[in-house]
């Protein structure tokens, strides 16, 4: 009986440079446990295949859909197999990952692992995660490039630029989207269906899940609202907690919203 390879064992038969960049180890923690699973795994970025080889034995019940740019010689690169699938395309054509959606639907895992250009990120991220099954994980590799600006990055303004790196900072604020007490709250397209976003050394996960638990704190991002309804509906409803929570509250929110518009649009940041 042949033993069960890992990840890393199955890696350095095939030389693919995801050793060299240290993932395989946080790879391996997440695909463990759905490895014997049958998935629609989508690779952008194939160049010699090496990824694919690899993913195709470790996700033995799996179809690995691989895009690349350029031509790739499936003979060549020994992709002839029944459960690798390729494509020639650019991640951020949308016309072309449309004709991919449509052909596979919807995808398990998707890893980025194309250009690594922010434009091309970000597209394709928008472009892709909606056909994400729930529960599935959206995987950018090599986000140093975030962090040079030959690659759209910004290596000095981390916090305000818009980056591909800030793009998924800001994608933690869709974890806890219900908990913003902002009564102008404007939602956004993600709020309710990530569950996690997680960062590594040049690596993000991002999980796709249903996230629609109400706030404990706030009431439609109204903090003053909710005490309002919690203070009246255990002591009665009174012109005191009226003019506390409705009126005294609200035009403190109002102010502090104000000053903080004033504040971005000095500093520029929008
Ligand atoms: C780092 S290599 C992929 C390596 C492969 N995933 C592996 O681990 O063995 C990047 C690949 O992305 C491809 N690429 C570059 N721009 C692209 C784009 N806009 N759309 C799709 N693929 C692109 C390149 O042709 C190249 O083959």
């Amino acid at each position: 009986m042949t033993a069960i390879k890992n990840l890393t064992s199955i890696a350095e038969i095939y030389k693919t440079d995801k050793l060299e960049h240290g993932y395989l180890n946080t790879y391996e923690k997440y695909f463990e446990r759905i490895r014997d699973q049958k998935l629609k795994i989508l690779e952008i970025g194939i160049a010699d295949g090496k990824s694919l080889l690899m993913w195709s034995d470790y996700f033995k019940n799996s179809t690995i859909i691989g895009i690349d740019i350029h031509k790739i010689d499936i003979q060549e690169k020994k992709l002839d197999r029944n459960n690798i699938k390729v494509h020639q395309g650019s991640q951020s054509d949308e016309k072309f990952i449309d004709e991919i959606i449509n052909e596979y639907r919807d995808f398990d895992i998707i890893i980025d692992d194309g250009s690594h250009l922010k434009k091309d990120v970000i597209k394709s991220f928008h472009l892709l995660f909606p056909q994400l099954n729930n529960d599935g994980l959206y995987v950018v590799e090599d986000m140093q490039t975030s962090y040079n600006h030959f690659f759209g990055g910004n290596p000095f303004d981390l916090k305000f630029s818009n980056s591909h790196m800030n793009f998924f900072k800001n994608l933690t604020d869709r974890l806890n989207y219900q908990e913003i007490a902002n009564p102008f709250y404007i939602s956004h397209k993600y709020d309710a269906k990530i569950t996690n976003v997680s960062f590594y050394h040049n690596l993000v996960f991002v999980r796709k899940g249903v996230n629609d638990k109400l706030s404990k704190e706030v009431l439609n991002h109204s903090y003053e609202d909710m005490k309002f309804n919690e203070k009246s509906s255990r002591f009665g409803k009174s012109t005191r907690y009226y003019f506390k929570y409705k009126v005294f509250y609200k035009i403190y929110t109002f102010f502090y919203m104000l000053l903080n518009m004033l504040k971005r649009l000095l500093l520029l940041r929008f």
